[in-house]
């Protein structure tokens, strides 16, 4: 049997945003590479998020907080380069958007003008409401981020589950209001994920949220098994990637060492 043929689409902000109406599910990745940008665009991902994640699975930081915008404007024109289709979402770091509205404007407009995002995303719901507005004020598309927000993961004294409806409510109502058209919700009860979702009209984008959320978000580096200082509970392992390479290059080390590699195919007459 053949696999299922792409949509025969490019993914656009509006589309994205469109596909709730239709009760489509909508699959997301993060990349940082041309490669790996080129690879899960040519598996019909809708979208690739330019996580601020790779600050721990590409830099190996405990924490996304020392993140640059020279950092995200770099890996994003990389994974732009190599997705043809997708939607192309790059995370603004921590303390790039923070300090005012002004600042988060011209932040976004460099990974827009410089690095070719299609939109960008930024965490915080009630307090970075204003903030969301004066982006898209600016023509800038924005996908908000509640819940776990990783930038905060200090004021929260680590990286846990959110359970706080009240507030969860509150912050994805005022990042929609604000005109946000998406937003990630990170680590929160799948029935709170569900009650979310069903809350606005804009989808949701479920990292540890549940089925219950419009779409489906994962680190690329997770899902492949390349990452493994930890595993957060909310990851599907679907390769060993990480086994793979390992015994790759120990096979490699071995036939260096024993000279059966280069061969006589791998060697020019
Ligand atoms: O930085 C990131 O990769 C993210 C996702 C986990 C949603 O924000």
């Amino acid at each position: 049997m053949s696999a299922a043929p792409l949509p025969p689409r490019t993914m656009t902000v509006p589309e994205f945003r469109a596909t709730k109406e239709r009760g489509d599910k909508l699959a997301v990745v993060t990349a940082y590479d041309y490669t790996s940008a080129r690879l899960t665009d040519e598996a019909g991902v809708d979208a690739i998020l330019v996580g601020d994640s790779l600050g721990m699975v590409v830099q190996g930081h405990p924490t996304s907080l020392p993140v640059t915008l020279h950092d995200m404007i770099y890996h994003t024109r990389c994974v732009v380069r190599g997705a043809r289709r997708a939607l192309v979402v790059a995370d603004l770091p921590f303390l790039t958007y923070q300090v005012s509205p002004r600042q988060a404007v011209r932040s976004a407009g460099r990974l827009m003008k410089e690095a070719g995002a299609h939109a960008v995303k930024l965490e915080g719901g009630v307090r970075m409401a204003g903030t969301i507005r004066a982006v898209v004020a600016a023509g800038i598309p924005v996908m908000g981020h509640v819940g776990l927000t990783p930038q905060s993961v200090h004021q929260f004294g680590g990286f846990k589950v959110q359970r706080d409806e009240a507030q969860l409510l509150a912050d994805i109502r005022a990042v929609e209001v604000a005109g946000a058209f998406a937003v990630v919700v990170e680590s929160v009860p799948a029935d709170i994920g569900a009650r979310l979702t069903q809350s606005v009209s804009i989808p949701t984008v479920g990292i540890g949220a549940g089925a219950g959320c419009d779409a489906q978000v994962l680190v690329f580096h997770d899902m492949m098994g390349l990452f493994t200082d930890f595993k957060p509970k909310f990851v599907k392992r679907y390769v060993d990637l990480g086994s793979q390479i390992r015994t790759a290059v120990e096979t490699y080390c071995r036939e260096v060492r024993d000279g059966s590699f280069p061969g006589p195919e791998h060697s020019f007459r």
